[in-house]
């Protein structure tokens, strides 16, 4: 590299552990971004790729946004359900991988319905169920749950939940119904507006790779 060549700025890619995860790191790869040791095989969470100007970072989904809103990572991967969850302060949606596709959804045992008065919903989605629920006019005490939700109705710790969807195999066996959707879910790649500007050149070859992994 000559000396008038600028230097290209390290990206740090936070990835949304889990599903997400399993199913981004063909498509990384493709990209030619490939962390050096097996993720799965440590307890690191900072690992180095075999491109010198990249790094990923491993987190639970629902920090992802937190670090890419705060800069610690340029870029994040993370679900839909996620970015409407945590709001889109500090950072632009920038890509749809079209990965772990699911919809959130409202259910419930079979044959409820909504009466006039207050509903109790559990859910790790907070802030979409109290939107979703203001918007249909309905009061709704909102129960904060992060995970195994479908046992609230069970329990009777609430009268429905707000969850993502897939197979719906999970609602099934705890004898609950799907009822409204909500959003659909897919994988997003998110952006720290600062990193937009400043690493104008290594994010957009970033996004220019993925568009490209992801074309048939
Ligand atoms: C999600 C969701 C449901 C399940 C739905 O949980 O919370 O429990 O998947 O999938 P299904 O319709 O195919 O049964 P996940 O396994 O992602 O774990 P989580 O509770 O950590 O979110």
């Amino acid at each position: 590299m000559s000396l008038a060549e600028p230097r290209p700025k390290q990206l740090t890619i936070a990835l949304n552990r889990g599903r997400i995860l399993k199913e981004f790191l063909p498509m990384m790869a493709a990209a030619g971004i490939e962390p050096t040791e097996d993720m799965g095989a440590s307890r690191k969470l900072v690992f180095d790729t075999v491109n010198p100007n990249v790094r990923v970072l491993v987190a639970r989904g629902s920090d992802v946004p937190t670090y890419v809103e705060h800069g610690a990572a340029d870029i994040g991967i993370t679900g839909k359900d996620t970015i409407l969850e945590h709001g889109t302060q500090g950072y632009y949606e920038r890509l749809d991988l079209g990965i772990a596709r699911c919809r959130l959804m409202t259910a419930a045992p079979a044959g409820f319905k909504y009466p006039a008065g207050r509903v109790r919903v559990a859910t790790k989605f907070v802030r979409i169920a109290e939107r979703y629920f203001a918007q249909r006019g309905q009061q709704a005490t909102i129960i904060p749950l992060s995970g195994a939700l479908e046992v609230a109705p069970v329990l009777d710790l609430a009268d429905l939940i707000v969850d993502i969807v897939d197979t719906g195999n999970t609602l099934k066996a705890n004898g609950l119904v799907a009822m409204d959707s909500i959003a659909e879910v897919s994988t997003r790649v998110i952006v720290n507006r600062a990193a937009m500007k400043l690493k104008f050149d290594e994010v957009t070859k970033v996004l220019t790779d993925l568009s490209e992994a992801l074309k048939p």
